[in-house]
């Protein structure tokens, strides 16, 4: 058994509070929404995939515990209005938004049903948030294994093995398992084509150092870790073969908002001549959006850079600007986008998308 970020089973929701790793494994019950967004906020659950699935998760939980209604208007009025709640809890990441388009948009069809009764409706919200927990092990299992190919054709097309440079945590911590960026890199490493993956620390919040290490430490994954300023010297000093990263938003034109620090990797991996790839479920894309420049970038408490467990370490009295996300253009995203459906050069992604998705989910 894998790491579990999420542990679910019908009328019961606990997370792994990553705030507390990698020092405690600690599972921390989520028995309402509101408990969820609080959750999310914090980041003791993080990760676009994450966020939107322990979100529906949490209404299933309130669902199964007989919220909502009484009647089918109010029960559809009440996942409504906590779904747009949810999607509150943090900006940039698409996932959870469209979750709640997707899912209000079910329940009120399910009500419209001949024959429906709260009972149905529910059942029906409860499966749908379940299933996106099975869906997304899926896609990051294809995203994955079409990565690593695709990495390989580029990087390695006499075979051999690759290097490849991370940010952030896109791993099953921030996902239903398995993981995006670090999905590919465990196909790659299952493959035997993985030589070694340098993490960066990803400050503030240290994602990469607590989180992604902690997930290639216990896969046993040939890895280092760098402070995010050494990321220029790491790939003049070691030579690195590829960049995989994950994606909060990529929008219509390729742009891509991930986490911050992400934007110069990418002009890095430019300057050597290095693929930069953006792995992400067709979940975290969004064709509503012309480019980058639309996303709202979510910006976290100046603490959080401040202080280090507690402890003030900056000079009183500075100021503090704490972007959580930064848009890469997608001009640099030169490797392409893996996706579940395939790998796609950014300015192929609206017309790949549009005609798998079905209208009114894109
Ligand atoms: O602030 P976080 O930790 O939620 O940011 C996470 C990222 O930026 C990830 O790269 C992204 O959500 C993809 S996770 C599969």
């Amino acid at each position: 058994m894998g790491l579990e970020a999420i542990r679910y089973s019908r009328g019961s929701l606990q997370i792994l509070d990553q705030l507390q790793l990698p020092l405690h494994s600690h599972y921390e019950v989520l028995g309402s929404v509101q408990q969820a967004w609080e959750a999310i906020r914090a980041m003791k659950v993080r990760g676009a995939p994450a966020i939107a699935l322990v979100g529906c998760l949490s209404l299933a939980v309130e669902l199964q515990a007989g919220a909502g209604g009484p009647g089918l208007l109010a029960l559809v009025a009440f996942v409504h209005d906590q779904l747009n709640f949810l999607v509150s809890a943090r900006p940039t990441a698409v996932n959870m938004a469209r979750a709640a388009r997707d899912l209000a948009h079910v329940a009120a069809q399910e009500a419209e049903q001949e024959g429906a009764t709260e009972k149905t409706v529910r059942e029906r919200v409860i499966r749908y948030a379940e299933d996106m927990l099975e869906k997304d092990l899926r896609d990051n299992r294809s995203i994955g294994d079409l990565g690593a190919c695709h990495l390989l054709e580029r990087a390695a097309p006499r075979g051999g093995k690759v290097t490849v440079l991370t940010h952030c945590n896109t791993g099953a911590l921030a996902t239903a398992g398995y993981g995006t960026a670090l999905g590919v890199i465990r196909s790659l490493h299952k493959m035997g084509h993985l030589e070694h993956v340098f993490c960066t620390e990803t400050r503030p919040y240290n994602q990469g150092a607590r989180l992604t290490a902690f997930e290639l430490v216990y896969e046993q994954i040939p890895a280092t870790l760098i402070a995010d300023s050494m990321v220029a010297a790491a790939v003049a000093h070691w030579g690195v073969s590829a960049v995989v990263v994950g994606a909060d938003r990529v929008v219509a034109n390729g742009d891509t908002a991930n986490k911050v620090g992400t934007y110069q990797l990418a002009i890095i991996a430019n300057h050597h001549g290095i693929p930069f790839y953006v792995a992400a479920p067709s979940s975290s894309c969004d064709l509503h959006l012309e480019t980058g420049q639309e996303i709202v970038i979510e910006e976290r408490p100046g603490q959080e850079l401040t202080d280090l467990n507690g402890v003030r370490i900056a000079a009183p009295g500075i100021g503090v600007w704490n972007p959580a996300f930064d848009i890469t253009p997608h001009q640099l995203i030169t490797g392409g986008i893996i996706t579940e459906l395939g790998v796609f050069a950014p300015e192929e992604l609206r017309a790949a998308l549009s005609a798998t998705i079905s209208e009114g989910q894109t």
